[in-house]
């Protein structure tokens, strides 16, 4: 039951870090996309150096907030500023090119944000989710790949953590990401034709090689790769290392750092697949099944930029765990993928983007 696997892809939040990687190895793979990104944490000019690398000419503006790239037959990148939760928004994209499948990256993403709005994060993780489940089915489009996040383990005991282990989140970014799974697993049961993919991403690093794309934070950042790249470019005097008493070799944090490309291609193998096979409900970790701790990614990066990234020792932060690695073999199983860039790929080429980008896009 295979199904058309060159309809043009909807991609929500796709000007984004993970987004716009995402869009541009679609577009490569010869798909056309439609963006939707509100761009209220993310910016367009992501988009238009997506489409001078995949090799798209002529970023025109089609409507107000509204750019096209590429020609009127063959490959395109369609771009439509707006937001998941406005049905509205929804039409205008849908309206732009039949959809056959639907990356969905659009929502909020900061740990302890939520924790202080956390009814910001419910509205759009999950009203956004919701509504866009209700576009597609008005679409008759029933395929969609889900950024899901390894937070929605929680603290989990038990490394390498697979898919089996319990989704306990301990913050309001993990429980909605948790509550949109749910969502999705009740409207999957509901009625036959659903192709749906969970993927939990564990830490997602890292730059396309070009320098041309990459993570712009805005504001300070709050997790430690592009931290120790502030740091490393002079924009921020040191980094904290939260606890250096952890249980660990050297006393600090292990987490599964996985390249924003490696990241990217699991998602067009996943689409693939979705497409290709019957109906199903895939819940996948997306990790390297490989751990560093802080210190080694602080080297690891000292040594692929040249320059000194000083740090201090600082308190434990609350709600952080001593090690989170993925056991990422269902996805090679299943997928026929694995993540295959280094430690010091990720460091390269999120250096090659830091240096090149200072200020990220405002630049
Ligand atoms: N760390 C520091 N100093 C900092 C920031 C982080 O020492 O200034 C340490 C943390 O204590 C941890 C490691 O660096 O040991 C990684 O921390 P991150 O904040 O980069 O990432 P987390 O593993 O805490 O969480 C991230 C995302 C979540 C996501 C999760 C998936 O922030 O959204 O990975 O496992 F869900």
């Amino acid at each position: 039951m295979e199904q058309e696997a060159d309809s043009t892809v909807l991609i929500t939040g796709g000007a984004g870090f993970l987004g716009s990687h995402a869009t541009l190895v679609l577009l490569e793979a010869g798909r056309s996309v439609v963006v939707l990104d509100d761009f209220s944490n993310s910016r367009p000019e992501a988009l238009r150096r997506v489409a001078a690398l995949a090799g798209l000419d002529g970023w025109t503006a089609t409507a107000p907030g509204q750019w096209r790239a590429g020609p009127s037959t063959g490959v395109s990148l369609q771009v439509v500023t707006g937001d998941v939760r406005r049905v509205g928004d929804l039409e205008a994209a849908f309206a732009q090119a039949p959809i056959g499948a639907v990356l969905h990256f659009a929502g909020l993403k900061a740990v302890a944000e939520s924790v202080r709005q956390p009814l910001r994060y419910w509205q759009v993780n999950v009203g956004g989710s919701l509504r866009l489940l209700e576009a597609m089915t008005a679409h008759g489009c029933r395929t969609l790949v889900f950024s899901s996040s390894a937070t929605l383990y929680g603290l989990c005991e038990q490394v390498p953590i697979s898919e089996s282990a319990p989704v306990q989140p301990i913050n309001p970014y993990g429980s909605t990401k948790a509550a949109v799974e749910r969502l999705l697993a009740d409207a999957a049961a509901s009625e036959p034709g659903w192709r749906i993919a969970c993927l939990r991403y564990f830490n997602p690093v890292g730059a396309h090689p070009s320098g041309r794309i990459g993570e712009d934070p805005s504001g300070l950042p709050n997790n430690l790769f592009p931290l120790v790249s502030q740091v490393a470019v002079g924009r921020l005097p040191q980094l904290q290392v939260y606890g250096c008493d952890w249980p660990t070799a050297d006393g600090t944090g292990i987490r599964d750092y996985i390249h924003v490309m490696d990241l990217a291609e699991g998602h067009r193998a996943a689409l693939a697949l979705l497409e290709q096979e019957s109906p199903q409900f895939l819940t996948l970790n997306l990790g390297s099944g490989r751990g560093h701790s802080v210190l080694e990614l602080v080297r690891a990066f000292e040594a692929a930029s040249g320059r000194p990234v000083p740090w201090q020792a600082a308190p434990r932060r609350p709600g952080d765990s001593a090690v989170s690695i993925a056991d990422a073999s269902a996805a090679q199983r299943r997928l026929d993928w694995r993540a295959s860039r280094s430690l010091d790929e990720c460091c390269r080429d999120g250096w090659a983007w830091q240096q090149a980008n200072p200020h990220g896009y405002g630049d």
